[in-house]
C-alpha cells in the first residue's frame, strides 16, 4: 500500500466521521456506491470549481463530480444564484410554478427526441416511469435491457448489471418476480436483439447509448442505427437512458452526438447541476399517455422549485456557452485519458482507459476492454488501490474507475494530475501491486 504522503493519517477526521456515522447511518454512507472507497469513505467539507476539500483539510482535484452531475463544476455561480433566488421566493408549493414550464421548454429545445417531457426526482424513478409509459403506449409487457448496462437501483431492471457475470439480480432482497418481464441481451449484437424482438410482446428496448457504467464502451459501427431500425420495425419503443450522457456528451446528449433519435430518453445527473431532478423526454404521442392521465405520474417532490430552478440555470448556461464548453470538455477528457495512459505506460502499469468526451472509465487490465466480459476480467482491486494512492496525491477518482471532467477543470489541474499519476504509477510498479 502506498503510504500517506504526510506520514501521519491524513484521513483521521474522515475515519472518525465514518465511525460516528456508522453508529446511526447503516453502513456509514448514504449510498452503496460510496462504500468501497479506500482507505475510508471520505467526508467532504466543501467543493468549488474542479476541487473538493475534505474535513481533514485535504484538497482534491475531483474527477468523480458527485458521480457525474457536476458538469459545470462544484458550486457553479449560475446554479447557486438560481437556487438562492428560488429559496428566497419559495421552496415548495405542491402546485404549478413557472420554473417547471421553463425547464420543460428548455429540455424540449435542447434534446432532439423531446417533443414533451415529464419531470421527476432521480434517474431510477425516471427509468421506472419511462417503462410504464412504454407499456401503456404499446399495450405490450416485456422490456429488453442489455448485459452490463445500469438503469438505477429499482428492482425490475436490476438484473445483468455492470460487473455481474450473468443476468441475475443485483442485490439481496430483490423481488425476482419484478424482472420476469425483462429479457437481458448482449449489447452490440444486432442478431441477438433481432432474435429477442421475435417475441411480439416487447414494449421497449432500453440501453445506455454509450455503455458508460459497463466500461464506457462505444457501440460498433451501425449498431445504434440497427437498433433503431429493428425497434421501429417491431413497433417497440427505443429508450435511451441518458442519465449520464445527457447534456454531458453534447448539449443534446448521446442522441445528438451519435445521430440516432430514440422514442424516449431518460435524463438526470448533469441536468440538475448537483440538485436532484430527472426527466423523461420524447415523442408527444407517447407522452400523451401521461397527458391524458392514463399513465399516472406522481411524486410529491416532482419538479420541486429549487431543483427546477437549478436545472433551468444549467441548461441556460450550457446553451449560452455551448460553443466553448463542449470543445473544452472534449479536450479535457482527451487530455486526462492521455495523461493516464502515458504515465502508467511509462511505469509499466497496465492501465486501460476508455474515454469519450467528458467521461471515461479506467481499468487495470492487460487487454483492451471492449466488452462486458473484458470488464469482468479487469483487476478491480488493483484499480481501487490506484484510486486510493491518487487520493494521497490530491486527485479524487471514483474507485470503480469511472472518470468525469467538468467545464471548471483547468490546465493546472491536468498538470498536477500528470505528476500525481506518474508518482503513483511508479510506486505501484516498484511494489508490484499490479498483476492484471
Ligand atoms: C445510466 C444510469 N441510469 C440511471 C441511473 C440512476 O440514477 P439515480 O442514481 O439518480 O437514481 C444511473 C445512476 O448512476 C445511471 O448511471
Amino acid at each position: 500500500m502506498i503510504r500517506s504522503t504526510s506520514g501521519t493519517d491524513r484521513y483521521a477526521a474522515s475515519r472518525g466521521q465514518h465511525e460516528r456515522a456508522a453508529r446511526s447511518l447503516a453502513g456509514g454512507v448514504a449510498t452503496a456506491f460510496r462504500a468501497p472507497q479506500l482507505p475510508v469513505p471520505i467526508t467532504m467539507a466543501g467543493g468549488s470549481g474542479s476541487h473538493l476539500r475534505d474535513i481533514d483539510g485535504n484538497e482534491y482535484i475531483d474527477y468523480g463530480l458527485a458521480f457525474g452531475p457536476m458538469l459545470l463544476g462544484h458550486s457553479p455561480a449560475s446554479v447557486i444564484e438560481a437556487v438562492q433566488r428560488q429559496v428566497a421566493t419559495g421552496i415548495g408549493y405542491g402546485a404549478s410554478h413557472r420554473a417547471e414550464a421553463d425547464l420543460a421548454e428548455a429540455i424540449c429545445r435542447t434534446v432532439p427526441c423531446a417533443e414533451r417531457c415529464i419531470i421527476s426526482n432521480s434517474g431510477s424513478e425516471a427509468v421506472h416511469i419511462a417503462l410504464r409509459i412504454a407499456r401503456a403506449a404499446t399495450g405490450r409487457r416485456r422490456v429488453i435491457k442489455f448485459q452490463g448496462h445500469f438503469h438505477g437501483w429499482l428492482d425490475p431492471l436490476s438484473v445483468g448489471n455492470p460487473g455481474s457475470p450473468d443476468a441475475g439480480p443485483a442485490t439481496a432482497g430483490q423481488d425476482p418476480g419484478a424482472s420476469e418481464s425483462v429479457t437481458v441481451c448482449p449489447w452490440n449484437d444486432l442478431d441477438a436483439l433481432a432474435a429477442a424482438l421475435d417475441d411480439v410482446d416487447v414494449a421497449a428496448v432500453i440501453m445506455e447509448p454509450l455503455a458508460v457504467n459497463g466500461g464506457c464502451l462505444v457501440a460498433g459501427p451501425g449498431y445504434l442505427e440497427g437498433v433503431r431500425r429493428l425497434t421501429s420495425n417491431a413497433g417497440t419503443l427505443l429508450i435511451f437512458d441518458e442519465v449520464i450522457t445527457g447534456f454531458r456528451l453534447a448539449l443534446g446528449g448521446a442522441q445528438e452526438r451519435f445521430g440516432v433519435i430514440p422514442d424516449l430518453a431518460v435524463l438526470g445527473k448533469a441536468l440538475g447541476g448537483g440538485l436532484p431532478i430527472s426527466a423523461v423526454a420524447g415523442r408527444a404521442d407517447v407522452l400523451e399517455e401521461v397527458a391524458t392521465w392514463r399513465v399516472r405520474h406522481a411524486g410529491t417532490f416532482n419538479a420541486n422549485p429549487i431543483s427546477a430552478a437549478a436545472a433551468v440555470a444549467v441548461i441556460g448556461q450550457l446553451e449560452r456557452e455551448a460553443a466553448t464548453i463542449y470543445p473544452r470538455l472534449e479536450s479535457l477528457g482527451d487530455q486526462l485519458a492521455a495523461i493516464l495512459r502515458e504515465e502508467t505506460a511509462n511505469a509499466g502499469v497496465p492501465l486501460v482507459v476508455n474515454q469519450v468526451g467528458a467521461m471515461g472509465y479506467a481499468f487495470v487490465s492487460n487487454v483492451p476492454v471492449t466488452d462486458h466480459d473484458a470488464l469482468l476480467r479487469a483487476d478491480a482491486d488493483a484499480f481501487r488501490r490506484f484510486a486510493a494512492a491518487l487520493l494521497d496525491e490530491g486527485v479524487h477518482v471514483i474507485s470503480r474507475g469511472l472518470l468525469y471532467v467538468s467545464a471548471a477543470h483547468t490546465d493546472a489541474d491536468l498538470e498536477h494530475t500528470r505528476a500525481a499519476v506518474a508518482r503513483v504509477a511508479q510506486a505501484m510498479s516498484a511494489t508490484s501491486q499490479v498483476n492484471a
